[in-house]
């Protein structure tokens, strides 16, 4: 018997129980968490991704967005990720990279010569493929990038040259190839979370903050710092994640729209990231601080080793590097 056929059969008041039945089986209420506070560009595009997929499913699906780490650090999320306690998250790469190194290849120092060419290269295929291995190694689904920008130095001292970083302690955020990198380049690499980063610097507890643009303008970095050192060395991705777990449970029809929904939004963040960083280096620079810029060079052999330490940890240099190449 067809569907319209067993529909007409069934009295009004049953009918209208089954449907009600049938439509709770499929409907989700999705909990996103992030770390990044309400205003943040993250933030508002996860918010924005859930409005988008509570349309589509015609107020089916909803998305509740969880900011400012209220469901906990991204270490955190992302083993409730794992067990399916947590449905989505935007999480930076570093957390990632922290289980699955080979992601750690998207922190290759200055492998984007700009934001733009940052953009490109996280759109690649090779970039994507990278996805494919997350659900088997970390029991998540990676449905895209996002990004932050490029990296850059705000220090409460002169910087000249790299040397005046030795002994530095420089706050990162905490993840393996950052810390590599500052290890090579002779300074103190401090991890600590973005809540408390201000009041570092303000009180000395840290001497210099690796961060990015955005955050340097938006969140006043600038206020105890002498130089900015606008580096560009390394891309920020971001990743849109849905628990593998809660992912074997959707329909095909859902896995569609809510990769395309997501997708679309944190292809967002690259965009607006491509449009506006250039602004807010500006506005830094019409506080009156010293913004030095400074490219590779200024590094010396840092990212030599670097790249000596990351070839084998991360196979996938070799591809990202040629991707770069080509696309810049
Ligand atoms: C950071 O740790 O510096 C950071 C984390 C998320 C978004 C932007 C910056």
């Amino acid at each position: 018997m067809g569907f319209a056929k067993l529909f007409s059969r069934v009295a009004p008041v049953a009918l209208s129980a089954l449907v009600l039945t049938v439509g709770s089986a499929f409907a989700k209420e999705f909990r996103l968490g992030l770390i990044t506070p309400p205003p943040h560009i993250w933030t508002k595009a996860a918010g924005d991704f859930g409005e988008e997929l509570s349309s589509a499913s015609g107020g089916e699906h909803t998305v509740t967005v969880f900011p400012s780490r209220q469901l906990g650090n991204e270490a955190q999320m992302m083993q409730q990720l794992q067990t399916g306690a947590l449905d989505m998250a935007f999480l930076t790469i570093a957390e990632v990279s922290n289980r699955v190194p080979d992601f750690g290849a998207l922190y290759a120092p200055y492998m984007a010569n700009d934001i733009g060419h940052a953009g490109r290269i996280l759109r690649s295929d090779t970039a994507k493929d990278l996805l494919n291995s997350l659900p088997q190694k970390a029991g998540v689904v990676g449905l895209g990038y996002g990004m932050a920008g490029l990296r850059q130095i705000v220090s409460r001292d002169p910087i000249e040259t790299a040397g005046d970083l030795s002994g530095k302690k420089l706050r990162i955020t905490p993840f393996e190839p950052i810390k590599d990198f500052y290890n090579s380049v002779g300074a103190a690499p401090t991890p600590m979370p973005l809540p408390a980063v201000y009041d570092a610097l303000a009180n000395g507890q840290v001497d210099a903050i690796d961060m990015d643009a955005e955050l340097i303008w938006k969140l006043k970095y600038y206020d105890h710092a002498d130089t900015i050192l606008v580096s560009n060395h390394m891309m920020f991705p971001m990743v849109g994640l849905v628990s593998a777990k809660v992912w074997k449970g959707l329909s095909k029809e859902d896995r569609e729209m809510i990769s395309t929904i997501m997708a679309k939004h944190l292809d967002g963040v690259i965009d607006t990231y491509v449009e506006k960083e250039a602004g807010w280096l500006k506005d830094v620079e019409g506080t009156g601080k010293t913004v030095r810029e400074v490219d590779a060079t200024f590094f010396e052999s840092a990212i030599g080793d670097w790249e000596n330490t990351w070839s084998e940890k991360a196979p996938a240099l070799t591809d990202l590097r040629k991707v770069a190449e080509d696309t810049k």
